[in-house]
């Protein structure tokens, strides 16, 4: 935390002491009515300007506030922001689960004063320059609007929303009040997929034809997110196409360099329902008797997978299940005993897909496809491009891009160049669209994956939805 003194006199003007006090953080809130006050933080503001590339002055570390203190806006951009204090500097936290609240409240060494259990309360005034918005799905607008009111710039999570009116709603407000938005499509910054787009770019396969691409869920995130956790039901949630797929949607109009016209949607729940359930199977996995041997036992995908890594003191998916730190095995178990995530996978409140598929076409002709899967060992995306001279084949767990020129020896392309700068998750993506994130902060620059961007993919996933519940009907996007 940075501290600034204050010099306190006694009554006759003298100065006797030295108090801590933390103006960065009530920089801006600081009323006209406490001048001397103000002029200390205006002073010590002062520090805190740089010069941008064009050789303005600017801003150069900005107060945030989160709202959603879980997987992504307390564990990741809450971490990946609270290290970069040069930069960043988190003054307010809001969630209401009080559990959340107090931990990462601890974690970024906010003041309890600036805790807010209560969204409400929490958008009654601004409290910080820029908003974190990571809460859920359902809940991305109606803050966002709020947060556009209030003149914050903005950092949203996707989904953005599911409901088509909602991005328009959205969109009138971002233009009407001009704050920075930029929406969390983290994979756009991740090493792999910028390298292969300046492949793309450089056209050394030819033109670009069709893209195959593939998301791995992976069974036991399935699992844990879209049967037992957050995601699993439409309704609460949003339809899985959207919540997990946006990403894919998104980088494929991106490297199709156009706009989506049509796009036709098959999929379906086969597997996570109650006609699947094996007989006599209880309704919890600790109780079942076939805790051992489901593939899908909460005690092996939570207790054994955790022990198999070396039972980190804090990793995903452990610490989304409690919020206990450091994670301990009897944390572990009492989570799946008493909480949801030691349901039976075959008696939950899911209807999300456990597959599904998409096919494109782009207003420049190129098509797409999009194969979504739980039934998977691992995870990742794996994308082919075919193109008019070549074929590139990129697969996100790996470290290589391989090129398939025809006619040409096979070139294989290390991302490392561009993962050494990336850190952290989503194959680098999350400090990489942080960095994106903090660039537009500074300068006018337009986000790659800035709110109006980002719609697109938005709009292509709510016509493919409608159109898997029309049985495959191929639709329009605009
Ligand atoms: N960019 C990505 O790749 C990516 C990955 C995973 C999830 N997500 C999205 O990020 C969002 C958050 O996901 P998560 O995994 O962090 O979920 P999470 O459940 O771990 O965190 C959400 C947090 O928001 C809090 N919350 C919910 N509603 C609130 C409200 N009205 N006021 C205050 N607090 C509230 C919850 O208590 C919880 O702590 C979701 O929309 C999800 O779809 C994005």
């Amino acid at each position: 935390m940075i501290i600034y003194y204050n010099k306190i006199g006694n009554k006759r003007g003298k100065v006797v002491f030295y108090k801590k006090q933390n103006i960065a953080a009530e920089y801006p809130f600081i009323s006209d009515n406490q001048p001397k006050r103000r002029r200390l933080a205006e002073r010590c503001f002062a520090k805190n300007k740089m010069k941008n590339k064009k050789g303005e002055i600017v801003q150069k570390r900005f107060t945030v506030a989160i709202i959603g203190c879980g997987s992504r806006g307390g564990e990741t951009y809450g971490r990946l922001m609270f290290n970069e204090k040069d930069k960043f500097f988190i003054t307010a936290v809001c969630d209401h689960n009080p559990e959340k609240l107090k931990k990462y409240g601890d974690v970024f060494e906010v003041p309890s004063s600036r805790r807010y259990l209560d969204e409400t309360e929490f958008f009654k005034e601004r409290r910080a320059d820029v908003l974190v918005i990571a809460t859920m799905d359902n809940d991305h607008v109606r803050q966002c609007i709020r947060a556009l009111e209030l003149g914050y710039d903005i950092l949203l999570e996707k989904p953005i929303t599911k409901d088509e009116k909602e991005c328009r709603l959205l969109l009138e407000a971002y233009r009407k009040y001009k704050k920075k938005v930029v929406v969390c499509h983290v994979l756009r910054y991740a090493p792999a997929y910028v390298k292969a787009k300046e492949i793309l770019d450089s056209k050394i396969c030819g033109d670009l034809v069709m893209i195959d691409s593939i998301e791995q869920v992976c069974y036991w995130h399935q699992a844990h997110s879209f049967v037992r956790g957050n995601w699993r039901n439409s309704t609460e949630s949003s339809p899985m196409i959207l919540q997990k797929c946006c990403h894919d949607l998104d980088l494929l109009q991106y490297y199709a360099c156009g706009k989506c016209v049509t796009i036709s949607s098959i999929g379906d729940l086969k597997h996570f329902r109650k006609e699947c359930k094996p007989e006599g199977a209880a309704s919890r996995c600790l109780q079942c008797k076939f805790v051992k041997s489901c593939t899908y036992s909460a005690e092996s995908i939570y207790v054994g997978n955790w022990k198999s890594i070396g039972m980190p003191d804090n990793a995903w998916p452990y610490n989304a299940i409690t919020p206990e730190y450091p994670l301990t095995e009897e944390a572990i178990r009492k989570a799946i005993e008493i909480g949801p995530y030691g349901r039976c996978v075959y008696e939950c409140d899911n209807d999300v897909v456990d597959h599904q598929i998409v096919t494109m076409t782009f207003d420049n002709g190129i098509k797409a496809n999009l194969r979504m899967t739980a039934f998977t060992a691992g995870g990742g995306r794996i994308m082919r491009f075919y193109c008019t001279d070549g074929q590139i084949d990129l697969q996100d767990v790996g470290e290589n891009l391989i090129v398939r020129r025809f006619n040409k020896p096979e070139e294989i392309v290390n991302v490392n160049d561009v993962a050494a700068e990336g850190g952290h998750n989503h194959g680098g993506g999350d400090g990489g669209l942080l960095r994106d994130f903090y660039k537009v902060l500074i300068s006018d620059e337009a986000s790659p994956t800035s709110l109006e961007a980002s719609l697109e993919s938005h709009l292509m996933a709510i016509r493919a939805e409608q159109s898997r519940k029309l049985g495959g009907e191929l639709l329009k996007i605009h």
